[in-house]
C-alpha cells in the first residue's frame, strides 16, 4: 500500500488557488451548477463534490477503469478528465442504474453470476459494460472482452463477469420483445 492510500483522506483535492470556474452539467439525470478548482479532476468532482462514492479510485492514471463512468454516452476514465471538461456533458455513474430502488438487470446479473468478490472494480466493469449494451444489445464474447479490457479485477477473475454481461444482454433483449 502507498504512502497515499495509508493516509485518511486519500483522495484528497489539493487547491490549485487558480481562479475557480462554473461547471454545468447532468448527473445521473440531474441538473447539476457546481463552481470547482479548474485542477480538480472529474472522479474528485463526483467522490467529493457530489458524494456519489460508487465511482472508485484505484490506479488515479487511467491504468485500471476503476473510475469508469459514462460521459456522453462513451466510457471514459473520470481520473484522466477535470471536472470542468464535463461543462454542458452528461454524465451516468453507477448510481444512475438502479431504477426507483430496484437495481438493473445488469447489476442483477453481476450478482446473479458471482461476478464480484471485493467489488472495488464491480462499478468500472458496469459502466463499462452499460456501455456497450448500449451500443450494440447483442455483443459477442470478444466485443465483452474488448469493452472490458481496460477495467481490472484481481479477485474475482473474468469468466463470471463475461458470463453476466452476455446473460444481462439477454435478459434485456428478451425484456424488449
Ligand atoms: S483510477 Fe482511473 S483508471 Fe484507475
Ligand atoms: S471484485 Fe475485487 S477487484 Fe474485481
Amino acid at each position: 500500500m502507498c504512502d497515499k492510500h495509508n493516509q485518511n483522506n486519500c483522495f484528497e483535492h489539493i487547491p490549485s488557488g487558480l481562479p475557480p470556474i462554473t461547471v454545468n452539467c447532468i448527473v445521473n439525470g440531474e441538473k447539476v451548477h457546481a463552481v470547482v478548482d479548474p485542477t480538480m479532476t472529474l472522479l474528485n468532482f463526483l467522490r467529493l463534490e457530489l458524494k456519489l462514492f460508487g465511482t472508485k479510485e484505484g490506479c488515479g492514471e487511467g491504468e485500471c477503469g476503476a473510475c469508469t463512468i459514462i460521459m456522453n454516452r462513451e466510457p471514459v476514465n473520470s481520473c484522466l478528465i477535470l471536472a470542468v471538461e464535463a461543462e454542458g456533458a452528461n454524465i451516468l455513474t453507477v448510481e444512475g442504474l438502479a431504477n426507483d430502488n430496484e437495481i438493473s438487470i445488469l447489476q442483477q446479473e453481476f450478482i446473479k453470476k458471482d461476478a464480484l468478490q471485493c467489488g472495488f472494480c464491480t462499478p468500472g466493469m458496469l459502466m463499462s459494460a452499460r456501455a456497450l449494451l448500449d451500443r450494440q444489445p447483442d455483443p459477442s464474447i470478444e466485443e465483452v472482452q474488448e469493452a472490458l479490457a481496460g477495467n481490472f479485477c484481481r479477485c474475482t477473475g473474468y469468466i463470471p463477469i463475461i458470463d453476466a454481461v452476455l446473460s444481462a444482454a439477454k435478459r434485456e433483449r428478451e425484456e424488449l420483445k
